[in-house]
Order: structure tokens, then C-alpha cells, then sequence
């Protein structure tokens, strides 16, 4: 868990270099002291890109500060497109149909696994002074046969992480700065929080102080209920003898799922489900019952033995990037309406996409993202 940390904090304060003001303009003059507005989507995505990649295959694609790999977060975007398609139709990957009806959808996906299959040739002949991430994959051995992965299912973990991680991750980090720009109140408690709970960036780490966070942590929940990277159903199939589901017999063979913005969305578990409230998971604001009954429903990970692999990882990753980020600059949404609107539903669309108050995102197996604009500022401390 070290290795992964560290990589986080050099690829958050990377980030953080790369969001705030240009530090050779002319501080004299109060709007250069402002960034440019930055599109959160992307640099929330190349973070967390950076992160997975370096602790992953020991080498960070860089997409936060050049432009050269960042044509690789396309090619997983165009994955999930795939995969989207393919989660509906199985019989389109089971038949090899998709080179057909894909042509070119099946053309990127290929292109992705050479790179990484090259990718991480180049890590396994690499000596490493200190274990990574991977280092735990290529040192197992089967406990019955005693024999290491093969190359090609090194290649599926390392595409797995990389798909899984950083799109799901960056998702949900995009999601909280699109809200805390736009509610006033949170934005000024989360604030509150961190700036009082750290006197130093440096000190935002890992540790009782930062898990203590509690509304900082509220933030983040709330936006991944909002906008859950995964929103659809995540079909399983109900096995042999059959299961009762909410009173009814599904059979053996059907497959059975609830999309995850539907449970998110429903007023039952979320009253005014539309409002982004932090204050609905915090048993100050609301009663035990309350609270529970909103944990109970809350499934942006998955539940179950298939659930994320990743979550106290990324968990991690996001309460520290959005610690760090809100203890150095103050933020704000650009005075040009066009560009402050980026991300917002739109007048006249159909409901859901209609809420400029909610986020929106265009599902595959994940999420597409365009915005939301921020600008930043060095705070005074
Ligand atoms: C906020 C961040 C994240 C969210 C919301 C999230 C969400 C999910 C969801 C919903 C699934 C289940 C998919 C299914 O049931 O078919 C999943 C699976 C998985 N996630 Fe994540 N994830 C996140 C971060 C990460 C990270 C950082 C990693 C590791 C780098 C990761 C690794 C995985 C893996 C390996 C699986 C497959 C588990 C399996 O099938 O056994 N996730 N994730």
C-alpha cells in the first residue's frame, strides 16, 4: 500500500501544479491569479491515468503534463464503448461477431492490448530495486501446479486495473468539483474541514486525520450516488435452483440486474434525489435510520464477491487529491456562461438530461464525461 501511496501523492501534486494559475503571470493584477478555466474531466482522467499506469507498469504515461499517450485514454474510452455493446449482446464477442459489426470498435480494442501486452514486456524484463503492484502478480505461483502467470493473463490483469481504475476513479473525483462549484454551502464546509483539520498540503496524507473528514468524505459519496461510473445494470445470472427476487421466482439461466442510477435516484433511499446533499450520510445532520437506509442502497463499487477490487484504493485516492486540491486553491465556475454551462443538462432535452443541477454523463460500460470548467487560485494561508 506504500508504493501505491507515494505514487499518488507525487502524481496529486503533479495535478495540482498543472490546475492552478501560472505561476510566472503577473500576480499584481487579481484575475491573473486565476487559472485559465481547466476541463475537470480530462485532468481529473489523466491523474488518475498517471497514477495507475506508474503503479501498475512502474512508468506513468505522463498525460498530465504531455500530450504523447494521452491517444491510450482514448483507446479505453473506446473500449468501454465496446464492452458497453458487448454487456448487452454477449453473443457478439462469444461468436466473434464484433469484428463484423464493430469493425472498428473490435480494430481499437485490439490496438489497446498490443500496447499493453508491449507495455508490460518492457516492465517484466525491468529490474525492479523495490516491489510494485505488479511485482505481487509476477511472484505468484498456482499452490497446486506451481507455475507463474502466462504472459497473456499478466497482460488481461494489467488492462483490467487500467480499465477499471482510473476511468471509475476520475469519474468520481469530476463529479465533486462539478457539485462543490455549484453549492455555495458544501463548498464553503468541505473548506471549512480541510483547511482547519491540516495547517500544510504536505500533511494531507493517508491517516486518522484525513478518514476524520467526515463531510469531506459526505462530498465524495454523494457525487458518486449522483453519477455512479457504472449506472447501468450489472447483469448476473441466477443460478441452478432458482432465486425469489423482491417476492417473485426467477428462474435458473435469466439474467437479472437494476441500474445503479436507477437505486441511486430512487426517493425512497434518497429524499429530493436530484439535490446534491452531502448532509444525507451524516448522522449529525440526520437521523441513524436515515443514514442507514442511504448506506444500505449505496452501490457505486458493485456489493458482493464481484464488487470493486479497487475501492479502499481509490477511496483513498480521491478523499486525498480532493483534500489536497481544496487546501491550495480557492475555485470557481468561469464568468462565461457557455463555458460555465459545460457538463449541465440542457433546457428542453428529456428528463433527466434537462438538470442543469446534475451532472451529465454519457454511459457505455463507464462513463464519458465533458467538463465541468473550473478556474483556480492560489488561497492565502
Ligand atoms: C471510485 C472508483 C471506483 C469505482 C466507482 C469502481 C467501480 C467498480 C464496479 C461497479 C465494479 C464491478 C463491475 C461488475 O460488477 O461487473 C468494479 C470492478 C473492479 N474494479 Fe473498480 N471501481 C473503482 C476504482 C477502482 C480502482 C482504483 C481499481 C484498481 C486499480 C479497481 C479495480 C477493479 C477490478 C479489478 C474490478 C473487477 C473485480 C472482479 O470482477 O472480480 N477499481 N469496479
Amino acid at each position: 500500500m506504500e508504493i501505491w501511496t507515494n505514487v499518488q501523492r507525487r502524481q496529486i501534486d503533479i495535478f495540482c501544479r498543472e490546475i492552478g494559475p501560472d505561476l510566472n503571470s503577473n500576480h499584481q493584477s487579481p484575475e491573473l491569479q486565476w487559472s485559465p478555466p481547466r476541463k475537470m474531466s480530462d485532468y481529473c482522467l489523466y491523474l488518475m491515468s498517471d497514477i495507475v499506469s506508474e503503479a501498475v507498469l512502474d512508468e506513468s504515461f505522463e498525460t498530465l503534463t504531455t500530450e504523447k499517450n494521452r491517444f491510450i485514454l482514448q483507446l479505453v474510452h473506446r473500449s468501454y464503448e465496446w464492452i458497453g455493446i458487448v454487456f448487452q449482446a454477449p453473443q457478439i464477442a462469444r461468436y466473434g461477431l464484433d469484428i463484423y459489426l464493430l469493425p472498428e470498435l473490435a480494430r481499437e480494442r485490439q490496438r489497446l492490448r498490443d500496447i499493453f501486452r508491449g507495455l508490460l514486456q518492457k516492465r517484466i524484463v525491468r529490474e525492479k530495486a523495490e516491489p510494485d503492484i505488479f511485482s505481487i502478480y509476477m511472484d505468484y505461483k498456482d499452490p497446486d501446479t506451481g507455475e507463474a502467470f502466462p504472459l497473456y493473463e499478466l497482460g488481461a490483469e494489467a488492462l483490467l486495473l487500467f480499465g477499471a481504475g482510473p476511468d471509475a476513479t476520475s469519474t468520481s473525483l469530476t463529479a465533486a468539483f462539478f457539485y462543490l462549484a455549484r453549492s455555495p454551502e458544501a463548498y464553503r464546509k468541505v473548506c471549512d474541514e480541510v483547511r482547519t483539520a491540516f495547517s500544510s498540503v504536505h500533511e494531507i496524507l493517508p491517516g486518522l486525520t484525513l478518514s476524520g473528514c467526515h463531510y469531506l468524505r459526505a462530498c465524495l459519496d454523494e457525487a458518486m450516488r449522483m453519477n455512479p461510473v457504472n449506472g447501468g445494470a450489472l447483469w448476473r445470472e441466477v443460478l441452478p435452483g432458482g432465486a425469489i427476487i423482491d417476492g417473485r421466482s426467477v428462474p435458473a439461466g435469466v439474467d437479472v440486474g437494476v441500474g445503479i442510477y436507477s437505486i441511486h435516484h430512487q426517493p425512497d433511499y434518497y429524499p429530493d434525489p436530484y439535490a446534491f446533499r452531502p448532509e444525507r450520510w451524516l448522522t449529525s445532520e440526520n437521523s441513524q435510520h436515515d443514514v442507514e437506509v442511504a448506506q444500505s442502497a449505496w452501490a457505486p463499487f458493485s456489493m458482493g464477491a464481484r464488487g470493486s477490487a479497487g475501492k479502499p484504493a481509490a477511496i483513498l485516492q480521491l478523499t486525498m487529491s480532493l483534500a489536497r486540491a481544496l487546501f491550495l486553491f480557492d475555485m470557481r465556475t468561469p464568468a462565461d456562461a457557455h463555458l460555465a454551462s459545460v457538463g449541465q443538462g440542457k433546457k428542453g432535452e428529456v428528463f433527466p438530461r434537462n438538470l442543469e443541477t446534475e451532472f451529465q454523463a454519457k454511459g457505455t460500460f463507464s462513463s464519458i464525461l465533458h467538463g465541468p470548467m473550473l478556474e483556480f487560485k492560489l488561497r492565502e494561508h
